[in-house]
């Protein structure tokens, strides 16, 4: 899959912008706020409907703008396909997929995004691990956004039962449906988690041994609510469900919260045995967050039939150069890649397709 021609119109701080870019490796060098965030965020938001940054996808309309509008044309399993997506100040999303109307979530090109934030994936919160999981990983996976989306709702149901029965307001046998939604489809996105992570964690390992260059041994894990061994498929994760949320009614009517299932799952990463949470240095946790996205690249070409595009926001200034060069060597010739950077990086000369483009005034230009 590659990216043939971008169109924005009023998108951040780009008036109008008719871009084609290379079909490889493209380098985008721009001084600090002159939009260089802004280009990968519309190339996101031009392929996804949303944005990476805000949940208020409104507020990347040009400022005093009515509308904006953000056009993809891009070859697509051997296919010329346009994504065409118009945006109003009052938030209204409306996209096409050449003439089909595409639904609010429906997402049929993912591309893969590495920016600073995500280098808190290793050490930030629980939440955030299950949002890369359940956001970036699981949505190879048809139907699975369904499934959560459901599973989340009978959470926050239960959880308000849990309080009035706490209150005294209800009866802790009202807990029984509820029970058995919660175990079915916190059953069928703990599977398809694991199902997911099986697959990635072969590819991670392989990928994270060629950046560090085989020095650093990693290891990445599911930590479950559940006393999984992790090779247990949707029926045993259901028994197991059933029998551990029984067992546990009076402390979560104590707390008011449900405790068991997905939603307070979590992932574990190691070096060489140890938690990377507490002891993995700067440089150890980028080359975590970098092999998790390569290996997503790989995982969404055999689940897909084709490298998504990659975008990597001001990340390679944070490498150090083997493992910029192991990048793209990684990515060269098989994959579109979008990098921004405030300086020219050093890796013009290293017989990579590639072309270097510069932003000013809300314009990009092809470097020589
Ligand atoms: N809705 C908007 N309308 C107009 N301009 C906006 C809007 N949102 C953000 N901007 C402006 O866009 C400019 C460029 O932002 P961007 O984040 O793309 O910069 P950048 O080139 O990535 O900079 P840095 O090197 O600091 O990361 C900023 O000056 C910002 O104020
Ligand atoms: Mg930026």
């Amino acid at each position: 899959m590659y990216i043939k021609r971008i169109m924005l119109e009023n998108f951040r701080n780009y008036h109008f912008l008719s871009w084609q870019p290379h079909d490889k490796i493209n380098i985008i060098v721009g001084g600090n706020a002159l939009g260089k965030t802004n280009l990968l965020e519309a190339i996101f938001f031009g392929l996804t409907g949303s944005s990476f940054r805000t949940s208020r996808e409104k507020e990347t309309v040009l400022w005093n703008a009515s509308h904006s509008r953000v056009e993809i044309q891009l070859i697509w399993h051997d296919q010329q396909v346009t994504i065409r997506n118009t945006l109003t100040s009052g938030g209204k999303i409306e996209r096409e997929l050449n003439t089909r109307k595409l639904k609010k979530r429906e997402q049929p090109v993912l591309p893969v995004i590495f920016t600073p934030d995500h280098l808190t994936l290793v050490k930030g919160s629980p939440r955030e691990r299950r949002r890369w999981l359940d956001g970036e990983l699981c949505l190879l996976y048809p139907g699975y956004d369904q499934y959560l989306k459901r599973y989340l709702q009978v959470v926050s149901q239960r959880n308000g039962l849990l309080q009035r029965i706490r209150e005294r307001l209800a009866h802790i046998e009202e807990l029984f449906p509820w029970d058995e939604q919660l175990a079915v489809y916190g059953a069928r996105v703990t599977a398809v988690r694991l199902a997911m992570l099986s697959r990635l964690a072969p590819l991670f390992r392989e990928i994270h041994s060629d950046i560090s260059q085989s020095r650093e041994k990693p290891g990445i894990s599911y930590f479950s609510t559940l006393p999984l061994t992790g090779t247990e498929g949707e029926k045993e994760i259901l028994g197991l469900f059933n029998s551990r949320l029984s067992s546990r009614h009076k402390e979560e009517v104590a707390h008011g919260q449900t405790l068991t299932g997905p939603h307070r799952d979590d992932l574990f990463f190691s070096i060489n045995g140890y938690d990377a949470r507490q002891y993995a240095s700067q440089a150890q946790q980028r080359t975590i967050v970098l092999s998790l996205k390569l290996a997503q690249l790989e995982l969404s070409y055999r689940e897909k039939g084709e490298y998504p595009v990659l975008l990597l926001d001001d990340v390679l200034s944070e490498l150090d150069r083997t493992r910029r060069e192991q990048l793209l060597g990684r990515v060269r010739g098989l994959i579109q890649v979008f990098i921004t950077s405030s300086t020219l990086p050093d890796i013009h000369e290293k017989n990579i397709s590639s072309m270097i483009f510069t932003i000013a005034e809300g314009q990009i230009k092809s470097l020589p």
